[in-house]
């Protein structure tokens, strides 16, 4: 049913505006029936930062900022969905046209802004489907025009701990100035303090929510070195590598496209993401799991992603490209891998690829 979907609607939902495409697609998901998914072949299960993941691959954030269709995304196949970013008022974001389709590459860029609805009506969305169950990670980012952006995460933190499986804090969009300047050391390890500080106070009423950090593929290897000190120091749970780049790699085919300011995602990602996969990999030494996401589009993607580093992977824009069926051509691409291969998990290689990749010349 989902690959007959594909076939009608890839086609149309390619000549529109590509920010009508995406109105129109999450309006579709909307309309889903209610179907039972098709239960996942217990080798995909992945446990991670104390949640039972039933497959690996998850809905990244962007796709659905304001919580209007994590249960159909459940529903398609997807292990986890990622909501948000959510800012704490709402905001429209930046002037349309702001986003585009790089088609040759397959590629995307965006320079959104977080327009979405605010905390109050996504807390109310999640909250009427939180007895559905289900992972749904909450992607948490300041307001661009706020007095004190580490205070917006810290309140975001405190009131969606009810609903959260997980946080995500967002410090890696290029669309927010100044907001990447949040993973620089010191100013990092003062949010992520109180960050953590905010989970804490509200455990007793709403549990333990895990706490990822999200990081842009654009740093430099010394400075993942301090974000990744910083984050392990501060106890955080998990890492999300990477976000969009501002990067343009010289092998863009769509060239007057590419000169689009924001952040670049889809397959032309993949290199420059895998590579920072494994670099984190190999610094964080086990300490926590790594969600990788960045460009994949294929089975064969998702276990690179995952021999680099990557317990967890999440996509995007490669379902503008290939539609929602991707989801489960992966999934089965991965169970046929582990039966090939004899292996009982995903966790057996996890990383195994990692020290090869660090030594490999840089992508560009
Ligand atoms: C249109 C669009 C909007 C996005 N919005 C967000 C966002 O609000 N927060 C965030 O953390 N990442 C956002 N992302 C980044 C994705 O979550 C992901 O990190 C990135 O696109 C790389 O994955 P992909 O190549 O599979 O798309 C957005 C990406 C796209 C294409």
């Amino acid at each position: 049913m989902i690959r007959a979907f594909d076939t009608f609607s890839l086609p149309l939902l390619r000549w529109l505006d590509p920010e009508d495409a995406h109105r129109l697609a999450i309006q579709g998901l909307r309309l889903l029936p209610p179907i039972k998914p098709r239960p996942d072949d217990a080798k995909l299960a992945v446990r991670a930062f104390g949640l039972n993941f039933p497959n690996p691959i998850g809905m990244a954030a962007g796709f659905d900022k304001n919580a209007e269709v994590p249960d159909a995304l459940l529903r398609l196949g997807f292990g986890f969905v990622e909501i948000g970013t959510v800012t704490p008022r709402p905001q429209a974001g930046n002037p349309r046209q702001r986003l585009f389709r790089l088609d040759r590459d397959e590629g995307v860029i965006n320079r959104l802004g977080f327009n979405n609805d605010g905390a109050e009506a996504v807390l109310r969305r999640l909250a009427s489907r939180a007895h559905l169950g289900g992972i749904i990670g909450v992607n948490v980012g300041a307001n661009k025009d706020s007095p004190d952006r580490v205070a917006d995460y810290v309140r975001l933190i405190e009131t969606f701990a009810p609903v959260a499986s997980y946080f995500t804090v967002n410090v890696s969009s290029p669309n927010t100035p100044g907001l990447r300047n949040l993973q620089q050391g010191h100013i990092l390890d003062d949010l992520l303090a109180k960050v953590i500080d905010a989970r804490e106070r509200v455990r007793e009423k709403a549990g333990d929510t895990p706490v990822l950090l999200k990081i842009a593929p654009d740093l430099s290897l010394a400075e993942l070195d301090e974000v990744v000190h910083v984050a392990r120091s501060r106890k955080v749970d998990g890492m999300i590598v990477a976000n969009t780049t501002v990067a343009r790699p010289s092998s863009l085919k769509e060239t007057a496209r590419a000169k689009e300011q924001g952040g670049l995602s889809g397959r032309p990602l993949f290199r420059l993401s895998t590579r920072m996969v494994a670099e984190t990999y190999v610094r964080v030494e086990g300490a926590f799991p790594l969600v990788g996401v960045g460009g994949i589009d294929s089975g064969g993607a998702a276990l690179t992603k995952i021999r680099a580093g990557a317990s967890l992977i999440q996509l995007y824009s490669s379902l503008i490209y290939r539609g929602l069926s991707l989801v489960d051509d992966i999934k089965h691409d991965l169970a046929s891998t582990l039966l090939r291969t004899g292996r009982e998990s995903l966790s057996e290689i996890v990383g195994a690829d990692a020290a090869t990749i660090t030594a490999e010349d840089w992508p560009i």
